[in-house]
C-alpha cells in the first residue's frame, strides 16, 4: 500500500512539474517586424484599403459616391479587413506590447473595429464599411496618442 502511495505522489508531482513549465514556456512565436516595420508593411496598406473603399468626393461639377463596385472590390476590402483584424493579434506578440493595459486595450481595439469592416462587406453596406472605417481610424489615433510621442518619431526619422 505504502508503495502504491507513494508512486501515485510522485506521479502526482512529475504531472504538475510538467504543467508548470508548461505554463512559463514561451509560445513558439517568431516576432520579425518591429512595431513599426508592421505599421509600415500591414497596419498602415489594409487601413488604406479600407479608408479608400468608401466615401464621398466632392468637386464642381457634383458629388461623386465611392463604394466598392463589384465582388471582386469587396474581396479585395474582405481580405484586407482580415489582415487587419490579425494585425491586432500581431501587435501583443514578443515584445511589441508597451504595457498590459492600454497597449492590449488598443490592439484588441484594432481587431474589434476591422472585425465592424469585414461584417460590413459581408452584408456588402457602403454605409456600415464607412462607419467601419471610422472606428479603425480612431483606434489608429488613440493608440498613436498614447504610444507615438516625439522621441520615438525622431528616432524613426
Ligand atoms: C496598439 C497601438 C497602435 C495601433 C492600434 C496603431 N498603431 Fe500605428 N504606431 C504605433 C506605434 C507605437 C508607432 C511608432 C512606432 C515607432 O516609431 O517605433 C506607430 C507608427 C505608425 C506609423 C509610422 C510608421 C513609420 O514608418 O514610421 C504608421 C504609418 C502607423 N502607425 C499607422 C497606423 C494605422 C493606419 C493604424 C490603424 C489602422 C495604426 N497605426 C494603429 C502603435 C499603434
Amino acid at each position: 500500500m505504502k508503495v502504491r502511495h507513494g508512486f501515485i505522489w510522485t506521479a502526482l508531482v512529475v504531472s504538475f512539474a510538467v504543467l508548470a513549465t508548461g505554463c512559463t514556456r514561451p509560445l513558439p512565436f517568431k516576432p520579425v517586424a518591429t512595431v513599426r516595420q508592421l505599421m509600415e508593411s500591414t497596419v498602415h496598406p489594409a487601413a488604406e484599403v479600407i479608408f479608400e473603399s468608401v466615401g464621398t468626393i466632392k468637386t464642381i461639377e457634383g458629388t461623386e459616391e465611392i463604394a466598392p463596385g463589384n465582388d471582386e472590390d469587396w474581396a479585395e476590402v474582405r481580405r484586407n479587413a482580415v489582415t487587419l483584424a490579425e494585425a491586432g493579434n500581431l501587435l501583443l506578440i514578443g515584445d511589441r506590447p508597451k504595457d498590459r493595459e492600454k497597449w492590449y486595450a488598443n490592439a484588441r481595439a484594432l481587431t474589434d473595429a476591422a472585425l465592424l469592416a469585414v461584417r460590413a462587406v459581408d452584408a456588402k453596406n457602403p454605409e456600415q464599411l464607412f462607419d467601419a472605417g471610422g472606428q479603425v481610424y480612431e483606434v489608429c489615433q488613440r493608440c498613436h496618442e498614447l504610444y507615438w510621442d516625439d522621441a520615438t518619431r525622431e528616432k524613426g526619422r
